[in-house]
């Protein structure tokens, strides 16, 4: 049994990539595959959170005493993160949410083509910006960075950027991996090094070090 650092919380995990279509079987992604998010929950739960899962598309199994909402575009992670977070006390945004969507979308399949073709994108919403510029006294907001130069300092910035309490950065190579690796950093720009260590210790980690008193 895990120590209980988030009895009584009500706590948000949104986790996976979402996905973009621009027809009826075709759209844009990233390469997560949301086993971070899902191990947080897990770690969340046993922790006595009251954890709700917004999941965009993943092959993972749904984790047990859990309320999971299925997500599948931005669009739809963004409703229903806006809709829950006043009630939250704690939301960590571990989705790898696409940061651009197709402009159009066809009700039919696009046919090939000889031609060269072009989809155009436009900017998704940011989640975790506005949950940043929304948030209430006590909540406390996690986001997570993944980036492939000046990981600290990028993550840093984006902390602050998004007026968030934690941030979890890590390098690229972990994504979709079963390892991970990386660094938490408060609002103060302390640091603390994750090794590299299954995903569900990073997630008891970062719990811990975020949540024990
Ligand atoms: O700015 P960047 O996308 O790298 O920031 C990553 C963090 O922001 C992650 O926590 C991710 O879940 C969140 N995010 C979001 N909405 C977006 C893009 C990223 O909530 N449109």
């Amino acid at each position: 049994i895990l120590p209980q650092y988030l009895k009584n919380k009500k706590v948000l995990i949104t986790a996976g990539g979402t996905r973009e279509y621009f027809d009826p079987i075709r759209y844009i992604s990233n390469a997560s595959s949301g086993q971070m998010g899902y191990a947080l929950t897990k770690i969340a739960y046993a922790m006595g959170g009251d954890v709700t899962l917004i999941s965009a598309p993943t092959n993972l199994k749904k984790p047990y005493g859990i309320t999971v909402v299925d997500v599948i575009s931005a669009e739809d992670m963004y409703r229903e993160v806006i809709k829950r977070a006043e009630k939250a006390d704690v939301i960590i945004m571990n989705a790898a949410v696409a940061d651009f969507r197709p402009e159009s979308f066809s009700r039919e399949k696009l046919k090939k083509s000889k031609e060269k073709s072009v989809v155009h994108l436009k900017p998704n919403p940011d989640i975790l910006k506005k949950l940043g510029e929304i948030k209430k006294k006590d909540q406390i907001l996690i986001g997570f960075a993944a980036e492939s130069t000046d990981v600290i300092e990028n993550a840093k910035d984006k902390l602050i950027r998004k007026n968030l309490d934690y941030i979890i950065a890590n390098e690229l190579d972990v994504f979709s991996k079963k390892i991970h690796r990386g660094w938490i950093i408060n609002r103060r720009g302390d640091i603390t090094e994750i090794p590299e260590m299954d995903k569900e210790s990073s997630a008891f980690l970062i719990l811990e070090k975020i949540f024990k008193r």
